[in-house]
């Protein structure tokens, strides 16, 4: 009865032009957020997160030391140890010693041992690079915490003993030969894809909870995924695929089926294959969205984690390179596809999931599915997608 009156009070207070009713009310998303279960659970409350872009401060002063002496055994060691935040083979070759499937992110150091460098450079190089070069792609191993000083200094003894190029047994090891992935599975066939018979689960939930007042969703809604995100002016904010389900869902239906529910995935999943093959449109006309959108430009840039990391250092700087095995994309060509199966995950992830994970895997905290900020991220990133054509749901490693 509660939600009768509700709905009514929706209705009787829309516009003239329909508008779609949305609840304004509380979080779209479970709150307060808690990460997924089978993710890592450390926290990095000391590092920025989108959300907050003060935490650390960008790069302190050049530190003097004349001479370094270490230990270069220890330092190769610690340079190859995956464990120990990922290691520098995941952007650097290293000379002859190089094991398996190195990136090239960062430049060969194979003969910087005779590049001319001092040992105050490659010091501070390695424990904060800001200082040469403020925009450096590479994370502040010693101010971050990484590696304490000694730990550097054994490093970079082992830096200076490399003199010799490397050379690959097998030519999938070298990274300036691996050939790049290419996606060509059948994204539409069950028997490829599992996300594809998520469209039929969606299809039913639609046809249980909205198909009272939407009768025809294969006409009606045919363009409706590629026009989304938009400037949602009732709730001022971005607003994606995923938090309409929620809040619309919640005006309507009184579901409430909150954003990475399996009821909101599968309903994003089904809206989405309505409007495949449209071309991704964004609307910027109002200056709202127009600010929006270069908020998104900025977060997009900003550094955040203990890795210090930007979306444009992996998607823009580091794009089309290796890091480690996994080959970086650039942003074009990245939002025609969601949401998706990850096969590395056995799972469904709507676009908000994927910014997520992008954060927690810099050593980031993650911020909630609904931010604000988030939205202004999708609306820009979808920007640079513009004219790409929807394929949906698709599969990705
Ligand atoms: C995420 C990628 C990445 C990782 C991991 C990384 N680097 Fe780098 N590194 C770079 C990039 C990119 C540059 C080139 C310039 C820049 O962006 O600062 C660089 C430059 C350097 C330089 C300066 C080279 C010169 O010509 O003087 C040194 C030394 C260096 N890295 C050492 C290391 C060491 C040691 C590690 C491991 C502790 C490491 N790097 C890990 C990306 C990385
Ligand atoms: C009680 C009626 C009602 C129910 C139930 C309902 N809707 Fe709607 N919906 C509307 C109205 C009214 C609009 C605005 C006018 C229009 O576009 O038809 C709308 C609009 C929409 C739009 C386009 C809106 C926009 O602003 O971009 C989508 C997509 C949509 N609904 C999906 C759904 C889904 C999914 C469900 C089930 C969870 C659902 N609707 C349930 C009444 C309803
Ligand atoms: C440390 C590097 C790194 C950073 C920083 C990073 N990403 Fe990623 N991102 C990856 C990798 C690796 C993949 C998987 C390979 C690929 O498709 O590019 C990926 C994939 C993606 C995808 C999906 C690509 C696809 O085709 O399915 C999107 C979207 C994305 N990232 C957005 C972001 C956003 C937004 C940020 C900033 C909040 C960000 N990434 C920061 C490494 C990074």
């Amino acid at each position: 009865m509660r939600f009768l009156l509700a709905l009514a009070v929706v209705m009787l207070s829309a516009p003239a032009w329909a508008q779609a009713p949305l609840s304004l009310e509380g979080a779209a998303a479970p709150s307060p957020w808690q990460r997924y279960r089978d993710w890592n659970k450390t926290r990095w409350d000391n590092y920025n997160t989108l959300a907050n872009p003060n935490r650390t401060p960008p790069h302190g002063a050049e530190i003097v030391i004349e001479q370094v002496t270490g230990d270069p055994g220890k330092g190769r060691t610690l340079a190859f140890d995956r464990k120990r935040g990922g290691g520098c083979l995941a952007c650097h070759v290293m000379g002859p010693g190089t094991p398996e499937t190195p990136g090239n992110v960062g430049p060969d150091l194979s003969e910087i041992g005779k590049a001319g460098r001092t040992d105050q450079w490659l010091f501070n190089y390695v424990y904060d690079a800001r200082v040469y070069n403020p925009r450096s792609v590479m994370p502040p191993w010693g101010k971050h915490g990484f590696y304490s000083e000694a730990e550097i200094k054994d490093i970079v003894a082992f830096l200076k003993t490399l003199k010799t190029p490397a050379r690959f047994a097998n030519p999938l090891d070298d990274p300036a030969k691996r050939p790049k992935p290419v996606e060509d599975r059948d994204a539409l066939d069950p028997f490829v894809n599992p996300a594809a018979d998520h469209i039929g689960t969606g299809k039913r939930l639609f046809v249980q909870a909205c198909a009272s007042c939407h009768a025809t969703p294969e006409a009606t809604f045919k363009r409706w995924a590629v026009e989304m995100p938009r400037w949602e002016p009732r709730l001022k904010k971005v607003l994606g695929v995923e938090e309409f389900i929620t809040r619309h869902a919640r005006a309507t239906s009184g579901k409430d089926w909150l954003m990475q529910s399996s009821e909101n995935t599968d309903l994003s999943v089904y809206l989405h294959s309505l409007a495949n093959g449209e071309a991704i449109e964004v609307d910027l006309s109002s200056p709202e969205a127009k600010a929006a959108y270069e908020r998104g430009v900025r977060l997009a840039d900003l550094k955040v984690g203990q890795f210090d990391f930007a979306c444009t250092d992996c998607h823009g700087q580091a794009a089309n390179k290796w890091i480690r095995g996994q080959w970086l994309g650039e942003p074009r060509g990245q939002f025609d596809h969601f949401p998706l199966w990850r096969t590395s995950r056995n799972q469904i992830w709507d676009i908000r999931k994927r910014f997520q994970w992008c954060n927690v895997q810099v050593r980031a905290n993650e911020l909630a599915p609904d931010a604000v900020e988030y939205g202004d991220l999708e609306l820009y990133l979808r920007k640079m997608n513009e004219g790409q054509k929807l394929m949906a749901p698709n599969i990705r490693h």
